[in-house]
């Protein structure tokens, strides 16, 4: 199967160098070649050059790029997207000034989406979370790591960790999974904080395990859910069974979820609006990428990370759009993109950069996917035609899909 893309006004996101993630002042330097071509082999980019150069040869599809962008798919590390119903009763509750901490203590939040989840069939998430893919799809994702976390007993964890599982094999996005069995206490468990992460300990994470159903392990360590310490029992638990940890810290407080990310040799830790000097010196010469959900802060109404800060020390950052029914219920990537430009004030190259090779390296799939690199897998998206690369996040409501081919294969 050969498929060839041609009249690609900039091909963006070019990188042979073979590093792995970009970190502080490369991020703003993205590869670009106009009017150019690119051809994909067997699900793989395996040339692309200027136009004028367009080798002979029979394609079994051909796209005109119509002098849009064609890039690297985005790729979007963190997201909750099995889940039953919405809250938007606890929006509303937002706007008439509850916090989200508030909504949680009151018992809402996490484990209002936990008591639907229970009631839900396994067919029934699956038909509810595959259009959330679609809508993903549909901004331009092609990756996309998925977290449990409303189950919260072994038995619904198992359930939302099966339903991710089935969506992995029947869509053609990469799917990753991710066990987040401590995303809040469970109802049955609260005043009882220490039980609940020992059954964790002792039968959730193993059962995961006996049935390979995830790749990772999550702990929401934060303000009045996990402490540092216990978020140390849980990874060191997950890493005895091969699950690399992806936290969530720092949303709510400087939580020490940072530090206890980086000495459990986290693939990511995510969120980070409570990030100080302390903490980018600790993730500085980790392998942990600080991974910003925009989305979060901006649905919540919270103050944003300091991501100028941290690419200006020389970090490297990855976003994502945390899509879930709380804090985040959608998955645009592309509004991700606009808000990383207009809230956190990366410029469009260095959003770009963090939408997709940083956002590869956070779920381990900086080898195959998030850039334009021959060998990756083809999974690309393509634009209207739009004036240049800077348009894109400027125009931040607009949807701008023309094409997606995931895997070498055209899917929109
Ligand atoms: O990443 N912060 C914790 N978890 C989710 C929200 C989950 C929910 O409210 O349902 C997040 O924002
Ligand atoms: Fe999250």
């Amino acid at each position: 199967m050969r498929l060839t893309i041609k009249n690609i006004g900039i091909l963006a996101g070019i990188d042979e160098s073979g590093r792995e993630r970009v970190m502080g002042a490369e991020m703003k330097n993205l590869g670009t070649l106009t009017n150019a071509y690119l051809i994909a082999e067997e699900g793989k980019i395996t040339s692309y050059g200027p136009m004028a150069e367009l080798p002979e040869g029979r394609s079994d599809e051909e796209i005109d790029a119509r002098g849009g962008v064609v890039m690297p798919a985005f790729c979007d590390s963190h997201t909750h997207i099995v889940y039953a119903g919405s809250r938007e009763g606890e929006f509303v509750d937002k706007i008439n000034g509850l916090s989200y901490e508030e909504i949680a203590r009151r018992g809402g939040g996490i484990l209002n989406s936990a008591d639907r989840l229970h009631e839900a069939t396994e067919q029934e998430l699956y038909e509810e979370a595959m259009p959330r893919l679609q809508q993903m799809m549909a901004s331009g994702t092609g990756a996309a790591e998925i977290k449990s976390g409303y189950g919260l007993s072994t038995e619904d964890e198992l359930k939302m960790l099966r339903v991710i599982r089935r969506m992995a094999e029947s869509s053609p996005m990469t799917i990753r999974a991710t066990f987040l069995g401590a995303h809040a206490v469970a109802r049955n468990y609260i005043g009882r904080q220490s039980e609940y992460v020992d059954l964790i300990c002792r039968e959730m994470i193993p059962a995961v395990a006996a049935e390979g159903l995830a790749d990772f392990v999550d702990v929401f360590c934060d303000r009045g859910f996990f402490t540092p310490e216990e978020t140390a029992r849980m990874l060191e638990c997950g890493a005895k069974y091969g699950m690399r940890p992806k936290i969530h810290a720092n949303e709510l407080a400087a939580s020490g979820g940072i530090q206890v990310g980086v000495q459990y040799g986290a693939l990511s830790v995510d969120h980070l609006e409570f990030t100080g000097d302390e903490e980018i010196a600790v993730l500085l010469g980790s392998k942990t990428m600080p991974t910003i959900l925009p989305g979060a802060a901006f649905f919540l109404g919270m103050n944003y990370p300091p991501a100028r800060k941290m690419i200006d020390a020389g970090l490297g950052v990855a976003i994502a759009s945390d899509f879930n029914p709380g804090s985040s219920p959608s998955g645009n990537m592309k509004f991700i993109l606009s808000l990383a430009c207009i809230k956190l004030r990366m410029n469009p190259q260095e959003a770009i950069h963090a939408a997709t090779q940083n956002s590869a390296y956070a779920m381990g799939l900086q080898r195959t996917h998030g850039s334009i690199t021959k060998g990756k897998v083809a999974n690309l998206w393509i634009t209207e035609p739009v004036s240049s690369l800077e348009f894109i996040p400027y125009a931040y409501g607009t949807s701008l899909t023309a094409g997606l081919v995931l895997n070498g294969k055209r899917v929109l």
